[in-house]
């Protein structure tokens, strides 16, 4: 007989017993709400600081196996997509739940191209950041103020709608990328050229000076479209987690990815990539890393770009993008900090510190070396991720709003606070 898909309770309290369902290898935290010590008893809850052990989702997007170090969009693993698809058809796919066909690839592609336009008053809003301002700032805020051109975007169950935003987000976010760039080093905004493919594109608005056409570098715009889909979607990260949350509100897309920006700016999150350059940058060279190694086990630094809350071995993402680096710095010449980075990852996977606390390299730790040598500032690097995960969030979110079981999120919480005080006037307080 096969065995019963169930769990038995039995609460210590109360002496009695309940049976509850397990499905996907889960309980549903509600089921425990009957578990009673009496009738105005709330019921039992599940105390998760920081969703170590809980569900929040069913999803079809993405697939993590952390301990065998695999990442599947749609079922597809990641080292095939990098070597054989563009970003945009992998955006097409995280979207769609398949890939698209030649046609409905070269529409997807046409229409995407045909959006990256943004209103010249976002444009003069962005002169309004000051000099100095931080480019992922300067995205956050520019992202939330697309709401305002877009009032329609708020009819988030009209799938004709829905489509268009996300359409516009996907196709927008690189200029305004660019623009908080060029803004930054005071240099003129240079306008999206529709003959050339997406990461072409990008890397127009970025770095045109006064040539009449912007040649990419064929090697440099592949590696860029890599790089994207390696950050396309990465299934409950903190940035998507966000997205889920606040566009569970039903805020319109804009909004609720602006939410999604402010999560990934962290540096514990997307931030990542510009603290792991730092870091570098300090050690400053290849004998001055045992030295650093010391300072992270004693716990005064931690060593950024290592460890991974899902990943128990190596990122998948890292392997790739080391394969990667090779070919940019064929290109761009070699970024002297690779060798503080493969002398740190050398040190670290010999140490019992970061053997036993299973701490591999993660997307963040080479991505940002390869950004550096591509000629974007420290800066653009979470900028950079916030392009590329943009689709994975609007897949997300999408299928969140579409997901019968959700409704507006709210979680519970155990209240440790005082119990009711009657309020002192202050001339009585002490
Ligand atoms: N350097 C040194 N020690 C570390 C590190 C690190 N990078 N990461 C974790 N540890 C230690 C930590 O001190 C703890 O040790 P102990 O058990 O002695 O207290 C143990 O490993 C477990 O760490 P944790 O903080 O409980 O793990 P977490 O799952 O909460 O954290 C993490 C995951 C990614 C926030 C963390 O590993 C970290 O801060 N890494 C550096 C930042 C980084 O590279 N982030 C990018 C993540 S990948 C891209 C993305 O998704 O945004």
């Amino acid at each position: 007989m096969a065995p019963k898909e169930t769990l038995t309770i039995t609460d210590n309290r109360t002496g009695k017993t309940y049976e509850i369902p397990i499905t996907h290898g889960a309980i549903r935290a509600l089921d425990l709400r009957q578990i009673k010590v009496s009738e105005d008893d709330f019921g039992l809850m599940t105390y998760d600081p920081a969703f170590m052990n809980t569900a929040y989702c069913q999803s079809r997007i993405t697939f993590i196996d952390g301990e065998k170090g695999i990442l599947w969009y749609r079922g597809y693993p990641i080292e095939q997509l990098a070597e054989k698809s563009t970003y945009l058809e992998t955006a097409y796919l995280l979207l769609h739940g398949e890939l698209p066909t030649r046609s409905q690839y070269e529409e997807f592609v046409y229409i995407i191209t045909h959006h990256t336009m943004v209103h010249e008053n976002i444009r003069k809003f962005m002169d309004g950041f000051r000099y100095d301002a931080h480019p992922m700032g300067m995205l956050l805020g520019t992202v939330g103020a697309l709401s305002t051109f877009y009032p329609e975007a708020k009819n988030i169950f009209d799938p004709k709608i829905r489509e268009i935003q996300i359409h516009r987000l996907i196709a927008k976010i690189p200029t305004i990328a660019a623009f908080a760039y060029r803004h930054g080093i005071g240099m003129p905004y240079s306008y999206p050229d529709n003959d050339l493919s997406y990461t072409g594109n990008f890397l127009n608005m970025m770095f045109k000076m006064t040539e009449l056409k912007y040649r990419p570098n064929p090697v440099l715009e592949r590696a860029l479209d890599v790089l994207f889909i390696l950050h396309a979607d990465h299934e409950q990260n903190c940035s998507t987690n966000a997205m889920r949350t606040v566009g569970s509100s039903h805020v319109d897309p804009y909004s609720a990815v602006a939410a999604a920006i402010a999560a990934l700016y962290g540096p514990l999150h997307g931030g990542a990539n510009e603290e792991v350059l730092k870091m570098l940058t300090q050690i400053g060279s290849k004998n001055r890393v045992p030295e650093f190694i010391k300072l992270v086990k004693a716990g005064e630094s931690r060593l950024m770009g290592f460890g991974h809350r899902v990943y128990k071995s190596y990122d998948p993402r890292a392997k790739i993008i080391k394969k990667i680096a090779d070919e940019v710095f064929e290109v761009t010449g070699r970024n002297p900090l690779l060798d503080i980075a493969l002398e740190l990852e050398r040190i670290a996977l010999e140490d019992d510190y970061f053997v036993t606390r299973k701490l591999y390299p993660n997307v963040d730790f080479y991505s940002g070396i390869i950004y550096q040598a591509m000629g974007f500032p420290v800066d653009m690097f979470p900028v950079l991720f916030a392009i590329a995960r943009t689709v994975g969030w609007l897949a997300q979110w999408e299928e969140m709003l579409l997901d019968k079981e959700q409704k507006i999120s709210r979680p519970r919480q155990i209240y440790i606070g005082p119990q009711k005080r009657d309020y002192v006037p202050i001339a009585a307080r002490s």
